[in-house]
C-alpha cells in the first residue's frame, strides 16, 4: 500500500519504519507552518474531528493515540492483553487502518472500534490519565487496556 506519513517526529519515524519492513511504500510530508492554522476549533471538539471537519472528502480514522510510540510498533511487549482503539465514519477506512494494526503487530482481539469519528474524541481526552500514569510509573512502556 501507498502510505504518506505527515511529520517526521518519534510517532511519524517509528511507524514510517515499521510499515516499510511490512513491505508498504511510505512517503513522508515535511512541515507547513499554515497548516494547523487552518483547522477549525470549535468548543469542546476533538482533534479528529476538527480534522474531519476541514477534510469533509477525507476519511478520517483515528487510532494508537493511548499509548508511547514504542508501544505502538510492539503492543504485546506491555501486557498480554493489549488494546488499541479505533474511531472514524467510514467503515473501509476502518479496515484498511485495521488490516494496517495487524502489520504492526497488534491482534485482532485487541483492537476495538468505537464508531463514529466523534468518539475519538473520548481517546484525545484520555491524555490526562496516560501522562498522569506516566509520571506515576516514571516509566512509559505500558498500556491501557480493556480487561472483561
Ligand atoms: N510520542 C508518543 O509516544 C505519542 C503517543 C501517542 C500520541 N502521540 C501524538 O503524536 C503526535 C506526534 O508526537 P511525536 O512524539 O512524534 O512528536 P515529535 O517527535 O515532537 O514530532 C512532532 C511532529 O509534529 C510535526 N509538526 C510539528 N509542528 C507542525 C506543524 N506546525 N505543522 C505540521 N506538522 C508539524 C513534526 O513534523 P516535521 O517532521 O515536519 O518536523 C513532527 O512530525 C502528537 O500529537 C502526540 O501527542 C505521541
Amino acid at each position: 500500500m501507498n502510505i504518506a506519513v505527515l511529520g517526521t517526529g518519534k510517532v511519524g519515524s517509528t511507524l514510517g519504519t515499521r510499515l516499510t519492513t511490512r513491505g508498504h511504500r511510505v512517503l513522508y510530508g515535511s512541515r507547513t507552518p499554515t497548516g494547523a492554522d487552518r483547522l477549525d476549533h470549535r468548543s469542546g471538539d476533538g482533534v479528529a474531528v476538527r480534522v474531519q471537519r476541514r477534510f469533509p472528502r477525507t476519511r478520517v480514522v483515528k487510532t494508537l493515540n493511548t499509548m508511547n510510540f514504542a508501544i505502538m510498533v510492539d503492543p504485546l511487549a506491555s501486557v498480554p492483553a493489549a488494546t488499541v482503539f479505533v474511531s472514524g465514519d467510514d467503515a473501509a477506512a476502518k479496515t484498511v487502518v485495521t488490516g494496517l494494526l495487524g502489520d504492526l503487530g497488534w491482534p485482532d482481539s485487541g483492537i476495538i472500534d468505537l464508531g463514529g469519528i466523534h468518539t475519538a474524541t473520548a481517546t484525545e481526552q484520555a491524555g490526562s490519565l496516560y501522562f498522569a500514569t506516566v509520571r506515576a510509573l516514571g516509566d512509559a512502556r505500558f498500556n491501557l487496556t480493556v480487561s472483561r
